[in-house]
């Protein structure tokens, strides 16, 4: 079944790297719920911050068991003098202390999560089922930072189309809809390269990319659009090897008999698998747009460019919903 594809094949990749994954809110039913479950289906090695009373009462009110799933409470840890030494000197520059590192580490779960996966001491860390998606960001950022050779931080949503998948394909990707809120060209043309990577290495798919606004090819002028022709000029310059088109509207973007109108030279506009959107707005509204109305499953948001994965939850987030992105963040981890 077409629905079921994307998650089963990343399920059983997850299961064959064995990563281990923090999820820093213990205190959330859902998690631990959660935490079991990937346990039962092998996805990952869940470690989850709490406290290891109040979680194993909750785990018996639901009546499932949390075999398997390693409990840290971080005020027993004797992890904390380590992690607070090496965020001190991390941001040593930005005039962090000891003694603040400290207080960060021992009362916020999102930087002791970061930190063990800093350190080593997990692969990985999925967030934010209680805590806003900017709490997440600032603890991958402040401490896990970019990868070498990356500038930007930014985000992708796998959509999994339910419907119509012979005309748009089954999968597509959306980006930037959780991070940058109006992003430079620069930053435009990064998203782009950066979520041609994610395709690859999460979906196993080619990326062609479309960086979208509201004019085709010049059917309108304005300085927001210029923006987004000068992110396709940067990709040129960086002589980029995936197929792109800058300036397009979603609908050359995506349908053939519209590219064919709009823009007939485009090689890429008609059939764009990565849609590239000109700020966050445009991004956030998008995705969830597509997932209420047109039903996608909507995965992620997948974060790019950190050195290590971490990646965010909804707050509305299900148990599965947690599952499946820590099966996710453990494939990006294999990367
Ligand atoms: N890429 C690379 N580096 C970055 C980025 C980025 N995108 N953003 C910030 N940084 C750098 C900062 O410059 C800073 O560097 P420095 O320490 O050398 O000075 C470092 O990372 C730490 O950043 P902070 O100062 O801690 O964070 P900042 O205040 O810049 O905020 C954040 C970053 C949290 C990502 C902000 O841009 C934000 O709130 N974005 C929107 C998040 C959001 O609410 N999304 C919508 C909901 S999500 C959903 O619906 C799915």
């Amino acid at each position: 079944m077409i629905v079921l594809s994307f998650l089963v094949k990343i399920r059983e990749k997850a299961r064959t790297v064995g990563k281990r994954v923090v999820l820093p809110e213990g205190t959330d039913e859902r998690v631990i719920t959660a935490a079991a479950k990937i346990v039962e289906l092998g996805v990952a090695k869940p470690i989850v911050l709490g406290h290891k009373e109040d979680m194993e009462r909750v785990a018996n009110d639901l009546g499932i068991s949390l075999k398997g799933v390693e409990i840290i409470e971080i005020a027993k840890s004797d992890r904390v003098d380590a992690y607070a030494t090496k965020f001190a000197e991390l941001r040593a520059k930005k005039g962090m202390t000891y003694e603040k590192a400290r207080e960060i580490m021992t009362k916020d779960p999102n930087f002791y999560g970061a930190m063990m996966v800093k350190m080593g001491d997990a692969d990985a860390m999925v967030s934010g089922s209680d805590s806003p998606t900017a709490d997440v960001l600032r603890a991958g950022l402040q401490v896990i930072g970019t990868k070498k050779g990356i500038k930007t931080v930014s985000s992708m949503f796998v959509m999994e189309l339910t419907e119509r998948q012979d005309t748009y394909g089954e999968v597509l990707l959306f980006g930037d809809c959780s991070v940058i809120p109006v992003p430079t060209s620069e930053q435009l043309a990064d998203i782009a390269e950066a979520s041609v990577v994610t395709a690859k290495s999460v979906v196993g798919m080619e990326g062609k990319v479309a960086l979208l606004t509201f004019s085709t090819k010049g059917s309108a002028s304005h300085p927001d659009i210029d923006v987004v022709i000068e992110a396709g000029k940067i990709l040129e310059e960086r002589g980029v090897k995936f197929p792109f088109t800058a300036e397009v509207q979603a609908d050359a973007a995506i349908v053939k008999s519209v590219a064919m109108k709009k823009c007939p030279d485009s090689k890429v506009a008609g059939t764009a698998n990565i849609l590239v959107f000109p700020n966050l707005a445009a991004g956030n509204i998008g995705y969830k747009l597509v997932q209420r109305l047109a039903g996608a499953n909507a995965y992620g948001p997948l974060i790019q460019g950190l050195a290590s994965p971490i990646n965010d939850l909804s707050r509305g987030c299900s148990v599965d919903d947690i599952v499946n992105l820590v099966a996710i963040t453990a494939v990006q981890a294999a990367e």
